[in-house]
């Protein structure tokens, strides 16, 4: 295979290009800044600049594998500015790609893009969710943003490729993200849950989320498709299993809600929302996790 990776320079698209060269793949991707540019025999870069619509089509050549996870952090004080650039980074590039794939003749069979499991209603006592059972969505600005990417991305399909969503959950990975953040008050031990502590952790290991857009390639599935691991937990359970890898007891009371809102603003939303999410429509696409489990994630990423 022959990929294109937009958000290759990020924390899943990193690991993602790895995967496909080390299977002997070839990876373009597509990045806003000129330092990021690299020019290696399988891994080449090139340049777009999703707020004036420009894009260097040589991305395209010989490409048979879109994978489009570009966006501006959510993990941002969410101010009028910061929102507009996480919905329009994500939007406007989707029509970038949709607008190059259009333009140009291309060899490209399939597209498949990020989108995350915040689409999915916040509900504490729900069971686990699947991909058919919304709407109803998320009442919240992160639920907003996932709409409108996966509704712009079905113009792909207008271009003849076959099309497959990845609804992301919380990734854990050993340098950023999520674990980063919950971990460091943890090492200091400062570590507590959120709010009542019983929101659910739909978290998925970086190396899985990796295997399943290649899997999701390599077998050519089309749809949506939750990136989470078969057993998501909650809050307060989480932050004592993350406490235990490291050696670090958690012992403090639950930050309550009204102080993470205060801390965080409107972006508390990120880390308060419940989302209890079902793996089972990979795993039933013949997907095999390597870190089931959060403890065996856990004693790989701290
Ligand atoms: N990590 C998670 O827990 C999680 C959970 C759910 C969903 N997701 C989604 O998965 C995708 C990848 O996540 P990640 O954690 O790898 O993100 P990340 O580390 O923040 O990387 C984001 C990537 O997007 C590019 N980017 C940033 N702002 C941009 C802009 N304004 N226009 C075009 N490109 C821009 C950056 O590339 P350049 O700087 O090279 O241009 C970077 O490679 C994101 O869309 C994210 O929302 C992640």
């Amino acid at each position: 295979m022959k990929v294109l990776i937009t958000g290759a320079t990020g924390l899943v698209g990193s690991q993602i290009a790895d995967l496909y060269i080390s299977k002997g793949h070839s990876v373009h991707y597509l990045t806003t800044r000129s330092s990021a540019i690299k020019n290696e025999a399988n891994y080449k870069g090139f340049l777009w600049n999703v707020k004036d619509m420009t894009i260097d089509a040589a991305c395209i050549d010989g490409i048979d594998t879109v994978i489009h996870l570009a966006g501006a952090s959510v993990f941002q004080r969410w101010t009028d500015e910061a929102k507009e650039a996480i919905m329009s980074s994500r939007i406007d590039s989707t029509q970038l790609l949709v607008n190059l794939l259009k333009d140009n003749e291309h060899n490209v069979k399939q597209v498949i893009t990020a989108s995350a499991i915040g689409i999915y209603p916040d509900d504490q006592d729900a069971e686990a969710f699947k991909e058919n059972e919304i709407p109803p969505y998320a009442d919240n600005f992160l639920a907003e943003v996932c709409i409108a990417w996966e509704s712009i991305a079905q113009q792909f399909k207008e271009t003849g490729v076959k099309l497959a969503i990845v609804r992301i959950g919380i990734v854990l990975a050993t340098n950023g993200g999520a674990l980063e953040q919950m971990a460091q008050p943890v090492k200091f031990y400062a570590g507590a849950g959120f709010g009542n502590g019983k929101m659910w952790q739909s978290w998925i290991a970086v190396d899985d989320l990796a295997g399943i857009f290649y899997h999701v390639s390599e077998n050519r599935l089309e749809g949506v498709y939750n990136g989470v691991a078969p057993h998501p937990v909650r809050n307060r359970p989480m932050m004592e299993a993350i406490g235990k890898a490291m050696g670090k007891p958690v012992f403090l009371p639950n930050v309550p809600k009204f102080v993470m809102k205060l801390m965080l603003g409107e972006m508390a939303a990120v880390v308060l929302s419940s989302q209890h999410v079902s793996s089972s429509r990979i795993e039933e696409a013949g997907y095999e996790f390597q870190y089931p489990q959060l403890d065996q994630a856990l004693e790989k990423y701290i």
